[in-house]
Order: C-alpha cells, then structure tokens, then sequence
C-alpha cells in the first residue's frame, strides 16, 4: 500500500483516464442534491468559473494530502470569503465528499479499500479545517481573556 498522497493521487489518475474531465459529473451530483446551490453560479454562463474552481479544489487536496504548502490556509480563507457568494461552511462540508462520491463513480472497477480509506481519512482532515475556520481558536474566550491582559 502506497501512502495516503500516492492513493489519492491515483484515484484522480484513474478517474481522468477512465472519464476525463470531472466537472460535469461533479457539479450535476451537487445540483441535483441541492438544488438550491445552482442559483449561486447564475454569473457563470460558459461554465469556466465551475471548471476552474474544481480545479483549485483538486490542487489543494493533493498539497493538503502532501506537504500542505498552501491548501490549509486556502481553504480556510475561501470559506469565509466565500460567505460573500452566498456560500455558507456547509456547503463546503458537502461538497468535498460530492467530489469523492465522483472520483470512486469514475474509478468504477479500478476503486480499491486503500482507496476507501484514504479518502475517508481525507475527508475526516478536510471537514477539521473547515470547521477550525469557523470556531477559530483564536476566538476562544481564554485566548481573549489572555491577549486582553497583555
Ligand atoms: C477549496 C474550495 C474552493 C476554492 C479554492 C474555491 C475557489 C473559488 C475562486 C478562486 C472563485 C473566484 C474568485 C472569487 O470570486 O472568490 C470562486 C467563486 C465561487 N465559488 Fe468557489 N471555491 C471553493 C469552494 C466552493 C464551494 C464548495 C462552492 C459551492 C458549491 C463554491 C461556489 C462558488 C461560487 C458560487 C462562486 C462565485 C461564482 C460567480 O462569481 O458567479 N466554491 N471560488
């Protein structure tokens, strides 16, 4: 078994290979669960923006499963900035998971248990950073009570 890093990586190698192009898988599951959210990209017309973003999303879960370079503080941040397109932490606690629902869809055959797990560990570390950028410690009582006395 490889680690985490190389597992991930493979599932989105074999997902390209046997579908190409995920974002039209992607974005109809998330549609068609919450509906609601499709309204949200009314601006995005050619469809660039969704194809982009996913994109984005990709990179940062191959650094956030390596070396972390960029992908904690850039989600962090898109989840609060993205409070100004309407899109609120929960979205983003669903959308994660929607992409591996497509990644294991696309993988078809060719999914594997180490597959399984390493996505459920990364999910598991994805949700934390989301919701540490909600309840940022910073914010805790103590830590003010702290910086207050300073
Ligand atoms: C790590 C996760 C994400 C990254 C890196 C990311 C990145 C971006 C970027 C770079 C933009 C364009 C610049 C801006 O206006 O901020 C954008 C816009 C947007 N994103 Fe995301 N995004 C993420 C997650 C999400 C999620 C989960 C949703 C909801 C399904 C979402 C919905 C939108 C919408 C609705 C826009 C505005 C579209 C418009 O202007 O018409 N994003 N995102």
């Amino acid at each position: 078994m490889g680690s985490v890093a190389d597992v991930i990586l493979r599932s989105f190698e074999i997902a390209a290979e046997r579908c190409g192009d995920l974002t039209p898988l992607v974005y109809a599951k998330l549609f068609r669960e919450q509906p609601e959210i499709e309204r949200l990209f009314h601006r995005d017309i050619s469809g660039a923006l969704k194809g982009d973003m996913l994109g984005t999303v990709i990179e940062s879960i191959l650094d956030f499963v390596g070396d972390r370079h960029f992908s904690y503080v850039l989600i962090q941040s898109e989840v609060m900035s993205h409070e100004g397109h309407q899109v609120t932490p929960d979205v983003f606690l669903t959308f994660f998971p929607t992409l591996a629902d497509c990644v294991r869809d696309a993988c078809g055959d060719a999914w594997t248990s180490d597959m399984e797990a390493a996505w459920r560990e990364v999910l598991a570390a994805l949700k934390a950073c989301v919701e540490q950028s909600i309840e940022p410690a910073a914010a805790s009582p103590d830590r003010l009570a702290s910086a207050a006395a300073r």
